[in-house]
């Protein structure tokens, strides 16, 4: 065959297509929300997180092309019905120019990330960025010198770029003695708030990140329930704080996660072959639903409720 510039091309193109595999099938549920590790890859190894643990997926060699990877959202997306989507990792800035492209698949689309890389410019998005505690606090947690390289990367971007910066501290066993020092750190720096979520243990989880029960995970609750009062920096929601107390945590939880809100949204992890795989829920398989820290969990269950609002 004579191979004109435009077969030229339409062979590259078929051989595109024909290394795009077939999307995993997650069944015909609707999910209006969904999350995707756009990457396995991490510059960090924190040592709270969860992405990294047995049984979740996320060996570095399970990589997905760019392509493929637009391909099988947008036919999520239009399967499932999804209208806001979350990008994270790993890093999801390792694969910046990806996430861009992705984020104009969606109604609406956010990102979490370390901040190592600096913040993107994402007009009218929220950008979420990651550090648990004041500089000692951070650092024994996310590495040396990470406290550092955030603080430059939210004083060196356009505060007025449109993008909506929030800070995010994950609270653990470990650092909550930490959570006033944290807003008296960063309280002036140039982002939209602070936000907390709790730590959310394995199965079994007896390290020195997890509570041992959720009466003892009240005391750090109440901490930032009495600072939100002081600090307006805060954008965490009291009553879905309240919710998280231990005399009715379970009521949004569930032991096994069977009252969470968050089971509605779609957790895409690549997995083996550089396919996406559905995950127990959001915080990959191996999770205590009984000890769950997700905010999201008690605010989504808070904003269901119209009594609670009244
Ligand atoms: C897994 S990271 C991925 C995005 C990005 N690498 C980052 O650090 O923001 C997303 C968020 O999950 C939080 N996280 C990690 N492990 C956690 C755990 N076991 N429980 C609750 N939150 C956790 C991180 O602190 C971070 O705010
Ligand atoms: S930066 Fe994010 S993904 Fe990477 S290890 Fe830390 S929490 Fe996990
Ligand atoms: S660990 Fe938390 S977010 Fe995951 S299913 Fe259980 S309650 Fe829901």
């Amino acid at each position: 065959m004579i191979s004109t510039p435009l077969s030229a091309a339409c062979n590259v193109m078929n051989d595109r297509i024909a290394l795009t595999p077939t999307p995993s099938d997650f069944g015909d549920e609707q999910f209006p929300a969904a999350l995707v590790l756009v990457t396995n890859a991490c510059n960090l190894r924190c040592r709270h997180c969860f992405v990294y643990r047995d049984n979740t997926p996320n060996a570095p060699r399970d990589k997905m092309r760019d392509a493929t990877m637009l391909r099988q959202l947008a036919y999520l997306r239009d399967k499932h019905g999804i209208k806001s989507m979350l990008f994270m990792g790993g890093e999801p800035m390792i694969r910046w120019q990806l996430v861009r492209e992705a984020m104009q698949l969606f109604e609406r689309a956010s990102i979490v990330t370390n901040g190592t890389y600096g913040i993107p410019t994402v007009p009218g998005h929220l950008v979420t960025v990651s550090l648990d505690g004041p500089e000692a606090y951070n650092d024994a947690l996310r590495g040396s010198g990470v406290f550092r390289r955030v603080k430059r990367s939210i004083y060196e971007r356009d505060p007025n770029d449109g993008t909506i910066v929030m800070l995010q501290m994950t609270v653990t066993r470990e650092n909550e003695e930490a959570i006033e020092p944290f807003v008296e750190a960063v309280g002036n720096w140039p982002v939209s708030g602070i936000a907390f979520t709790f730590y959310v243990p394995t199965r079994d989880d007896r390290g020195p990140f997890a509570w041992p029960s959720l009466q003892d995970r009240d005391r750090a609750i109440h901490r930032v329930m009495r600072l939100k009062q002081k600090y307006p920096q805060i954008k965490t929601n009291l009553g879905a704080l309240a919710l998280m107390l231990s005399h009715i945590a379970l009521a949004s939880t569930g032991r096994h996660g069977e009252h969470c809100r968050m089971k509605r949204m779609l957790p895409l992890y690549i997995g083996e072959g550089g396919q996406f795989e559905r995950t127990f829920c959001c915080y990959g398989n191996d999770v205590d639903c009984s000890r769950c820290g997700a905010y999201a969990v008690f605010n989504a269950a808070y904003h269901s409720q119209p009594l609670l609002r009244a």
